[in-house]
């Protein structure tokens, strides 16, 4: 199954946030304040547990994909506490976040296992969000651009040439993640800008253009438009402001 998105994306990823009753508390009074909007995609990705209560939630809602955060790149087999694509597309989900900053540098994941990552997300039929970010160290000694190319060349290394058309990109600078210091839309339309053109050089202008690349970074209900409407952006990835319902529900509709 394919599951092209060309709409704007408005993705909140809970982090470890939320058991099932939260999560249908969630959607009663999100569902009640974000009006249905065919213009654009909007996407959870609550704790694996979390999954079936906000699948029930959102029963009658086909403008809302659901995802899990995290995958392992093997099918099964013997890894206590993880879960594979398969696993998670059984459990009827659609997505998944593929190198949060999150996994990346407390869980030490490497570039090359966010790639097969990508790959096991892609053969099991689920969308690859795939997240990429320098850190504020990294961006102040000028590697804004290598850090994310390399990040993005072991994604597009480990999937199908064919892959493009099903592949999510994200941009997260680890300095804005949880700060309350949102990267500018000039900085984040720069780095959308940066791994568009790579893009571009491995999938074709028209392709590349087609890939959603997201901003994820302290995005707010007051910040939310600007940088929607930045150069490149074609979507949020919010952390902290989609806990709430109703501020998630006013990003949403930015
Ligand atoms: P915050 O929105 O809390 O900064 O988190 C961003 C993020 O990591 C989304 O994946």
């Amino acid at each position: 199954m394919s599951h092209r998105i060309r709409k704007p994306v408005l993705a909140g990823n809970w982090k470890m946030n939320k058991g099932p009753g939260d999560a249908t508390a969630f959607f009663a009074a999100f569902l009640n304040a974000y009006r249905r909007d065919e213009n654009r995609t909007v996407m959870f990705f609550p704790p694996a547990l979390s999954l079936a209560a906000a699948q029930a939630a959102i029963a009658e809602r086909g403008d809302i994909m659901l995802g899990v955060q995290n995958i392992h790149w093997e099918e099964n087999g013997a890894f206590t506490g993880e879960i594979s694509a398969a696993i998670a597309a059984q459990a009827n989900a659609t997505c998944v976040l593929a190198g949060h900053s999150e996994r990346r540098h407390i869980f030490g994941e490497t570039d090359e296992e966010v790639g097969r990552k990508c790959a096991a997300a892609l053969a099991a039929g689920l969308t690859p969000i795939a997240c990429a970010g320098e850190t504020l160290e990294q961006r102040e000694a000028g590697q804004l651009s290598e850090i994310l190319l390399r990040q993005l060349d072991a994604v597009m290394d480990a999937i199908p040439d064919d892959a493009d058309d099903r592949l999510v990109v994200a941009y997260e600078p680890v300095w804005a993640i949880g700060t309350g210091v949102n990267a500018t839309p000039a900085d984040a339309a720069e780095a959308h800008g940066v791994l568009r053109a790579r893009l571009a050089e491995r999938y074709g202008r028209r392709q590349a253009g087609a890939i959603p690349i997201l901003y994820g970074g302290s995005v707010k209900p007051g910040n939310a438009a600007d940088l929607l409407a930045a150069d490149g952006v074609d979507g949020l990835l919010v952390g902290g402001a989609s806990l709430e319902p109703l501020a998630f529900a006013k990003i949403a509709s930015a």
